[in-house]
């Protein structure tokens, strides 16, 4: 058996009461298992949290990326440019080259880990289509200029907030800003539904397609009777019940995901104000003159803890490792999505070669920057001694 790490990235996420809530539906007789009530009950929860008119539930994040680029191609057939950031998770860019758009890349800020304001708006062309934006661990990548020049310019903001639940800006949610957003449920999320993400929008026609996108691209599953009339008026010669709209996929979640999600649901926000406040401690503990510690911390809501190494330095950071290492703390090197996205194979043919060079501050995070484990029941002794080994490297 492998031994666990003494500092883990995440412990506990999913309790014992929402297995119970789930114990409780299996006893009823025949309870329905699959995609149901218990599923749309979570969507107009999860939609009112959020302050959003629709949501729709899906079987992970990547899926919730994968629909919000579907949903683009409906309205852009012919391809086009989507500015994505290199520090993200994989979905956000495959998504993007599976629905036939081509990746523009814009570096990250530093103190937020989402792109640069000012590197998304110098890459926006006649032919862009949306801007994908990754909310990085927790930080707010929005300020009032992005989102003021992207309407006044008529670009679609879609935010990636799959690792950034209940994050702000300027008090209102992330999530809640873009045309669409995202959202995962993933184990060491903010909240688990074993797997599991969210599509989010206020947009009526979205809401309906994501519906359908979500299922099959079956008119059935669209929810406003006048469109599936319309659908099924078009198309006579076919059964009312097996109209496939679109060219779509199975990306549906299950009644036992969404109990585990409406019982976890009012946690959220003081499991957010827990993490925060980890957030503060892991950054007045560890040595500033090592450290990064200058991010953007107004709506942050902490993922997990970025212990960015401020200086270039190869020799310090291999040490960093073998001492974390020793001490058991577990960590990612690159950040979440294993550090700059340029490097991998994927984008061979795709990118220039070399192209990972243009972003430096990517690059930087790639290889000096680690996350560690950030969680609500995270505590506050374990968080000096994290910083006391850290600061010891
Ligand atoms: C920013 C971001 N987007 C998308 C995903 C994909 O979510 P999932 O693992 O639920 O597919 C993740 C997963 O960690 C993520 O961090």
């Amino acid at each position: 058996m492998t031994k666990r790490p003494t500092f883990p990235l995440m412990r506990n996420n999913i309790a014992r009461a929402d297995l119970d809530a789930v114990i409780e539906h299996l006893r009823q007789d025949d309870p329905i298992l699959t995609n149901g009530p218990q599923c749309a009950a979570f969507e107009v929860e999860w939609s009112r949290w959020l302050g959003v008119r629709h949501s729709v539930f899906v079987n992970s994040g990547a899926s919730a990326n994968l629909i919000s680029m579907a949903l683009l191609k409906l309205r852009h057939p012919a391809g086009g440019e989507v500015i994505v950031p290199p520090l993200t998770w994989v979905s956000d860019i495959a998504s993007v080259l599976q629905n036939g758009f081509t990746p523009v890349f814009a570096d990250i800020d530093r103190r937020t880990l989402a792109m640069a304001p000012r590197a998304i708006l110098s890459r926006i062309t006649p032919r862009t289509r949306a801007v994908f934006l990754t909310h990085v661990q927790g930080f707010d990548g929005l300020t009032d200029e992005l989102l003021a020049e992207l309407a006044r310019r008529g670009v679609p903001l879609i935010e990636d907030v799959c690792e950034s639940h209940g994050a702000t800006h300027n008090g209102q949610r992330l999530g809640s800003f873009g045309w669409v957003s995202n959202f995962s449920f993933y184990y060491a999320h903010h909240m688990s539904t074993i797997e599991g993400g969210m599509v989010c929008t206020d947009d009526p026609v979205a809401y309906q397609q994501a519906r359908m996108l979500r299922s099959h691209g079956m008119v059935r599953e669209a929810n406003d009777v006048a469109l599936r009339d319309t659908w099924r008026g078009e198309n006579p010669d076919l059964n009312p019940d097996f109209i496939f709209a679109f060219p779509a996929y199975n990306l549906r979640n299950t009644e036992i995901g969404a109990i585990i999600g409406r019982s976890q649901l009012p946690r959220l926000d003081a499991n957010v104000a827990r993490r925060t406040r980890n957030l503060q401690r892991f950054l007045s503990r560890i040595d500033a003159r090592r450290y990064q510690t200058d991010f953007k911390l107004d709506g942050s809501s902490n993922y997990a803890f970025n212990l960015i190494v401020n200086e270039a330095d190869p020799l310090f950071v291999d040490r960093l490792m073998a001492t974390m290492r020793e001490a058991g703390i577990e960590f990612r090197r690159g950040s979440a999505g294993g550090g700059n996205q340029l490097r991998q194979p994927y984008l061979r043919g795709v990118v220039p070669a070399d192209h990972h060079r243009q972003f430096p501050h990517t690059e930087h995070v790639h290889f000096y920057g680690f996350y560690i484990g950030n969680f609500p029941d995270l505590r506050d002794d374990e968080i000096d001694s994290i910083c006391r080994v850290v600061n010891a490297a």
